[in-house]
């Protein structure tokens, strides 16, 4: 199975390609966004022409929550322009798209974890960015998975995790959030969900939602880490409120029982998944 990933050098492209040694039937054609950059539409064009690749693997996107208060323009076209053109070029080409989006395309107001059929409500400019990205695939595109995710962290790069944990190690007094609620990713479990998909080639297109098991806080999460890395719990403070340029949800929980059945595996808990990063 020919397999192109976009956004081969972020968080979860580095997760994919790490986990992929795993599924010998996969080849992945890994592209980095000097690469293959999915604002060239032509040169996405001319891949897609070239090397007619059975699936592609999104994980390229503007990702940056509160920058994209001021940059709405630049988020809109990567994660909306750009993600439709490359659904056109899927559909044109033949070619499944496995596309990855956000928790944050919820309000958080309801009380339960979101199912994939809830209504959306983005309450910031990078949800909204990424909810018209998965309303043009809709349109365009019949061949397609995409999977929110949420709280997607890893020893990869800059995320929650390493940067807390270089906090933490510097002795650095932490005040996290108590007052939002959401499931912590490891990004490595989501990759590998992302290939056990490919590999099936039968699951049901549309939308699913995936997570590390059960729901925790910012600050609770935090404490996980200072235990994990055995550095002093006490520097980790609870604030009810920090402040941010982008809102968040208060409960980004998403109920990932869908993805679960379709793969027939059940997702571990998130304390599990930190303690793969020991
Ligand atoms: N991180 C989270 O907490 C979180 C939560 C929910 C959902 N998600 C979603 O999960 C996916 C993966 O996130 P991540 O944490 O791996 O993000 P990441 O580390 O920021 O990686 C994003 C990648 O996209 C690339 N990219 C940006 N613009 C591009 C373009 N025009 N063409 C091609 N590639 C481009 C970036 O390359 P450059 O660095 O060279 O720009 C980067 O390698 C994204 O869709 C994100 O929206 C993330």
């Amino acid at each position: 199975m020919k397999v192109l990933l976009t956004g081969a050098n972020g968080q979860l492209g580095t997760c994919i390609k790490n986990r992929v040694k795993s599924f010998p039937e996969i080849s992945l054609e890994a592209k980095s966004s000097s690469e293959l950059n999915l604002l060239k539409l032509d040169e996405v064009e001319a891949y897609f022409q070239r090397r007619q690749p059975d699936f592609c693997i999104n994980a390229g996107a503007y990702t940056q929550v509160d920058l994209a208060e001021e940059e709405a323009k630049k988020a809109f076209a990567i994660n909306a322009e750009a993600v439709e053109h490359l659904a056109k070029m899927c559909a044109k080409y033949k070619c499944k798209l496995i596309h990855i989006s956000t928790d944050y395309v919820f309000d958080g107001e309801k009380r339960e974890a979101y199912l994939e059929s809830d209504i959306t409500n983005p309450i910031n400019v990078y949800g909204a960015s990424k909810l018209a990205g998965e309303k043009a695939i809709e349109q365009v595109l019949e061949a397609h998975y995409i999977i929110r995710t949420s709280w997607l962290y890893s020893d990869v790069g800059k995320n929650f995790f390493t940067s807390m944990k270089n906090l933490l190690k510097k002795g650095n007094e932490l005040k996290i959030v108590t007052s939002q609620k959401g499931c912590p990713t490891n990004a490595y479990h989501l990759a590998e969900a992302i290939l056990r998909l490919v590999k099936h080639d039968y699951v049901i297109y549309g939308i699913y939602h995936f997570s590390n098991a059960e729901a925790t806080t910012w600050y609770d999460f935090t404490k996980a880490i200072a235990r994990l890395i055995e550095a002093d719990e006490s520097l980790v403070l609870p604030t009810e409120h920090y402040p941010t340029k982008a809102k968040r949800p208060e409960n980004s929980v998403l109920s990932c029982t869908k993805i679960e059945q379709a793969l027939g595996y059940k997702i571990p808990h998130w304390k599990t998944a930190l303690s793969e990063l020991k």
